[in-house]
């Protein structure tokens, strides 16, 4: 039985009073979910109230990004070791808007995963294709580009692959379970020639318009392991509808 990993991004959303009141109506809701792994990913300034909020309650903490040094004159910048001691298991490393927005690249991306792992933090580590990539019939060659050089010489432990294509997030164009399933069988396949017989437990999540009425179907397919959360996951309701997929 897999076990599944839904996560939410909250992006650029919500002060501390809406972290503590988002979780006030979440946790009780999601307080008997024991068979998944719950994690929710608010700004850096509200890390800390989620932390204390989040206590006891098995629902895990990630932070949206990470720098790769470990201190220094690096101005605006958080490293591995500060996330973790703001109370975070997790980190989503590599997502498209850090990497449309901020110039990531595939070494960047690879700089901050081995950072990340080697503070002991998993890592959510985000691949997708653009809608002129796939229309190009390019979409398997950027994934496998995006995998090899953002995971070299990285092991397959505290590890979890986000396959996000960029047309699909906050557009509400949500890959059809077909469109899903192909690139997870896809990324599955390039994680099976990295890592052998360990890339079998890679949990391979979802993301891109993932709402209350798509996240069943797309649950269901064989490789999709879970979901990565934006628009959908700010509001209690409509993500503990989620993470309670059936
Ligand atoms: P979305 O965002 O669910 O709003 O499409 C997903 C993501 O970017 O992680």
């Amino acid at each position: 039985m897999k076990r599944y990993c839904i996560a939410a991004n909250w992006k650029m959303n919500k002060t501390i009073p809406e972290t503590r009141d988002f979780l006030r109506a979440f946790l009780p809701l999601v307080k008997d979910i024991k068979d998944r792994d719950v994690v929710i990913s608010p700004p850096f300034t509200a890390l800390s109230a989620a932390a204390d909020a989040l206590k006891g309650s098995g629902v895990k903490l990630s932070a949206q990004d990470v720098f790769w040094e470990e201190k220094g004159a690096y101005t605006g910048e958080v490293s591995p070791a500060m996330i973790l001691d703001a109370g975070c298991s997790h980190v989503i490393v590599g997502h498209s808007e850090r990497r449309q927005y901020f110039s990531e690249d595939d070494v960047i991306v690879n700089r901050k995963v081995k950072a990340a792992r080697k503070a002991g933090l998993e890592v959510i580590f985000c691949v997708g294709e653009s809608l002129e990539e796939r229309e190009a019939g390019r979409t398997f060659d950027i994934i496998k580009r995006q995998v090899e050089t953002g995971l070299a010489e990285v092991g397959p432990e505290n590890l979890v692959v986000a396959y996000e294509p960029i047309w699909a997030i906050g557009t509400g164009r949500t890959a059809t379970v077909e469109q899903a399933q192909e690139v997870h069988a896809f990324i599955k396949k390039v994680l099976g020639i990295l890592y052998g017989n360990k890339a079998e437990s890679l949990r391979i999540i979802y993301g891109g318009s993932v709402t209350t009425e798509n996240v069943d179907n797309l649950m269901a397919c064989e490789d999709v392991s879970g979901a990565l959360v934006g628009g959908a996951s700010l509001k209690a309701e409509s993500f503990a509808r989620i993470v309670s997929f059936k």
